[in-house]
């Protein structure tokens, strides 16, 4: 028989896997997206300092270099490294998926990434030591290579999402499974996005000039960035929005929360706010007010919005045939890849899981719960927590008085035949559904008192 070598879940109590990654994301997110941002400005400003004879402006760049030399370089660098841990072991084959359609797309990121750090070195520590021409040269190869760095990036991530394009499933291919609309859509709110940071970012550098005729300079220009990449942003993300399949946008007027759109605007009209007011009064711009702004966007812009990305790439976690929970759904010919499906309804998880403890392959009254648990852990742990914290808990689904047959029948109704839309198809066998629902009921205090009921009444019958 053909087994399925998932490997064994990593399973996190308190908020769940899915959320670990999200944090380290997302803090990665703001670190290499100021960083990629800010080295494109310091292309254009060292250009415009050598060209209109200001030299002080440099002493930006050097300084905001300097910074993120400290704060984006060190941390992007931790937490570039902890996505690839934490993903590896939240979702091996959502990672091995990547890695087998883009291998050398990721060498070619990290090339330019070498370039990029040397670069960061080179731009603060010769800035005065070196001719100004010479300068600007770095300057403008640390831009380009930063800018690369996001260009291949992208392209992995929205692959993701959807392979860029239909027939990549037939005929596999890079570039098929690279370029898409989706990919384009997403480089252009990231590259504004990118812009908007490095404007805020670069606040907290600036904040700190005592000259003010040089803070007035910088902060003009860190507003005017500001100003036209948020405005340019919320333009590429309705531009975005227009690149998803039918599915992900039932998902997202379904799914996300009602107060998202208005919270998505709230941070974007603040943060035009911020801009303009530091545009008029310069003086307005003071680090900690920056570091303020920083955090909030990172809080209830950029949070919402990965966490918003995550959820309408469901049931997928990579390229629209790895499920969330690690089972392959779909055929990929192209890439010589089947289904899972057939085999499992065939035989059953239990026996077709190779890290499966041999007591637990077949269900009986003694075992019953535990073989449930190994079976929500395998295949909805990913999405649902089993304790009462994190992402949406099991057990908040099934309060009070149901019945395990009525569980069981539930599960298979929406489960075996994938009939709902964000997840994926788990088809359970009679056993195996009475096995995880029987599970669940002990997730859920009032219902283990009511399943506790039952088995009394059973017993006095
Ligand atoms: C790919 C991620 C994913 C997996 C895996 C998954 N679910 Fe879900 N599930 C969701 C999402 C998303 C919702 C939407 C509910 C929400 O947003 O609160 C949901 C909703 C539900 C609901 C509420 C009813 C409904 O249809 O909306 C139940 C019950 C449920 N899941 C049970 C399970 C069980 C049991 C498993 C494992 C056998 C499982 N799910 C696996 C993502 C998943």
């Amino acid at each position: 028989m053909d087994m399925i070598g998932l490997y064994p879940t990593w399973f996190e109590p308190g908020v769940g896997s899915g959320w670990i990654v999200g944090f380290i994301a997302t803090i990665h997110v703001l670190f290499s997206h100021t960083s990629v941002g800010a080295a494109i400005f310091f292309a254009w400003l060292a250009n415009h300092a050598h060209r209109h004879h200001k030299p002080e402006l440099l002493e930006f760049i050097r300084r905001y270099g300097l910074f993120l030399l400290v704060f984006s370089y060190v941390l992007g660098s931790i937490t570039g490294p902890g996505i690839w841990f934490s993903t590896t072991v939240a979702s091996p084959r959502g990672i091995s998926a990547l890695i087998h359609s883009f291998v050398w797309m990721w060498a070619t990121e990290w090339v330019f990434f070498v370039i990029e750090v040397v670069g960061v070195y080179m731009l603060v520590y010769l800035a005065g030591k070196v001719d100004v021409k010479t300068h600007t040269r770095i300057a403008v190869i640390f831009g380009l290579t930063s800018y690369t760095t996001m260009l291949v990036i992208v392209g992995i991530l929205s692959f993701m999402m959807w392979p860029g394009k239909a027939e990549w499933a037939e005929t596999g291919g890079v570039l098929n499974a690279f370029y898409g609309p989706n990919t384009f859509a997403q480089l252009g709110m990231r590259t504004a996005f990118m812009f908007t940071m490095t404007a805020v970012v670069g606040g907290i550098v600036a904040g700190q000039f005592k000259d003010l005729a040089l803070k007035k300079a910088i902060a003009g220009k860190l507003a005017w960035l500001g100003i036209v990449a948020t405005l340019t942003g919320a333009a590429m993300f309705q531009w975005y929005l227009s690149t998803l399949p039918e599915t992900a946008e039932v998902v997202l007027q379904n799914r996300l929360p009602a107060h998202f759109p208005m919270a998505l605007m709230t941070v974007v009209a603040g943060t035009l706010a911020y801009f303009v007011l530091t545009l008029v009064q310069p003086r307005a711009l003071v680090s900690g007010v920056a570091g303020v702004m920083t955090v909030a966007i990172l809080v209830f812009g950029l949070w919402p919005e990965e966490v918003a990305r995550e959820s309408i790439r469901k049931p997928w976690v990579a390229g629209q045939y790895v499920y969330s929970n690690q089972v392959i759904g779909r055929d990929v010919p192209g890439m010589g890849v089947k289904s899972e499906i057939p085999t499992i309804e065939a035989h059953g998880f239990l026996k077709t899981l190779v890290f499966v403890p041999e007591a637990l392959r077949a269900i009986d009254d003694g075992n019953r719960v535990e073989a449930g648990r190994l079976l929500a852990l395998n295949t909805c742990s990913n999405c649902h927590s089993l304790s009462s914290t994190g992402i949406r808990p099991l057990r908040h689904y099934f309060p009070g008085s149901h019945t395990e047959a009525d569980v069981a029948e539930y599960l298979q109704a929406a489960l075996s035949g994938g009939n709902t839309l964000y997840m994926p198809q788990i088809p359970f066998n009679d056993e195996e559904a009475r096995a995880l629902a029987s599970f669940i009921l002990t997730l859920s205090p009032a219902a283990a008192v009511n399943t506790a009921q039952a088995a009394t009444t059973v017993a006095k019958e």
